[in-house]
């Protein structure tokens, strides 16, 4: 498996290798240093990209729910019909190397308090039929997320708050790049405790064996795949600018560690990393802040002329 490491400054000098705009045959939005953003269909975007291209596809599609977005939704019964196209698209561009991490919400039944089983379809669509391999399935927790439906939560009390996100991630091969040591998290003080003190060395009741091997400080735990974040980046500069601007940002950002966190996990320096929904651009713009080359397809010209603003660019 390859190793992972972070970019040394002389690296994020050198960047880039190459030019990830230049890969498709028309003219970008805008592009910066390291990436660049078109505006379009993503299936058609994506038939203009050369096969085994990209290292990363993060994304966050349209979720299908039963009422309409600002910027639109799917209904439930036609996802899988409507995604697949995408998803075929993005196995075609994905190196053989390549994860394709995927975020979508649940979601509620029409009429009544039962949820559906859309993304779980989804899943199973893009394993047995479109051939990925589910390299793990994540969870986003976000405790700040808002109790709804309000009639079955609020109102009735039938049902509990639904506080996470489902993200799967998809790879072209069983063996896709990754390294947990680029998303270590700090110990916990149980642990920092245990370190300082040393264990003798035991068997678990699960016939696992500890010993002092367990307490080597390796610079930080590795996360579980229940991963808290809030989504509160009201007062980030983007919003700020936007607010300068009096435009309105995009409704359905996802907060910047996500892709951080998939983008350290999955993909080293110079790499190019994909958001084929990219809205305001989020995953773009922490991807160059990371060192690695990016491409963002966003279907509204709208949202992709305000994204600009996430690299002071102003072509509202
Ligand atoms: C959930 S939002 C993504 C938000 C993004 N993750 C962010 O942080 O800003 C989904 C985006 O997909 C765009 N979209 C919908 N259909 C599309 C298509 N066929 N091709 C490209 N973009 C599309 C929508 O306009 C919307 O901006």
């Amino acid at each position: 498996m390859e190793e992972l490491v972070e970019p040394t400054a002389a690296q994020l000098e050198a960047f880039p290798t190459s030019d990830p705009g230049a890969l498709i045959a028309r003219e970008p939005l805008y592009a910066t240093h390291t990436g660049a953003c078109f505006v379009g269909d993503a299936q058609d975007l994506l038939s203009e990209l050369p096969p085994r291209s990209i290292d990363l596809v993060v994304t966050s599609p349209p979720y299908a729910l039963h009422f309409e977005k600002e910027y639109g939704n799917v209904p439930k019964a036609e996802y899988i019909n409507w995604f697949a196209p995408f998803a075929a698209g993005v196995h075609r561009v994905l190196r053989d190397s390549g994860s394709f991490v995927l975020n979508l919400g649940g979601s509620y039944n029409a009429g009544e308090p039962t949820r559906s089983l859309y993304h779980f379809k989804l899943l199973v669509h893009l394993v047995d039929t479109l051939g990925f391999h589910l390299a793990q399935e994540c969870f986003w927790y976000n405790p700040a997320k808002l109790p709804t439906p309000a009639e079955w939560v609020n109102v009735r009390r039938v049902r509990i708050k639904d506080s996470v996100e489902y993200v799967w991630w998809l790879s072209k091969t069983p063996n896709p790049k990754a390294n947990n040591a680029n998303v270590l998290v700090p110990y916990s003080k149980d642990m920092k405790r245990l370190m300082q003190r040393g264990l003798r060395a035991t068997r678990r009741p699960s016939g696992h064996h500890v010993t002092q091997k367990f307490l080597k400080d390796r610079g930080g735990s590795i996360p579980s795949n229940l991963l808290e974040w809030g989504n509160n980046d009201s007062n980030s500069a983007f919003i700020r600018r936007c607010r300068e601007l009096g435009v309105t940002s995009h409704p359905a950002r996802f907060p910047r560690v996500l892709p951080e966190f998939f983008i350290r996990l999955l993909t080293a320096p110079g790499d190019i990393v994909l958001d084929i929904f990219s809205g305001s651009n989020t995953t773009g713009s922490v991807a160059e802040q990371l060192g690695r080359g990016w491409l963002a397809f966003e279907i509204d010209e709208k949202y992709a002329r305000i994204s600009a603003l996430r690299f002071d660019q102003e072509i509202l």
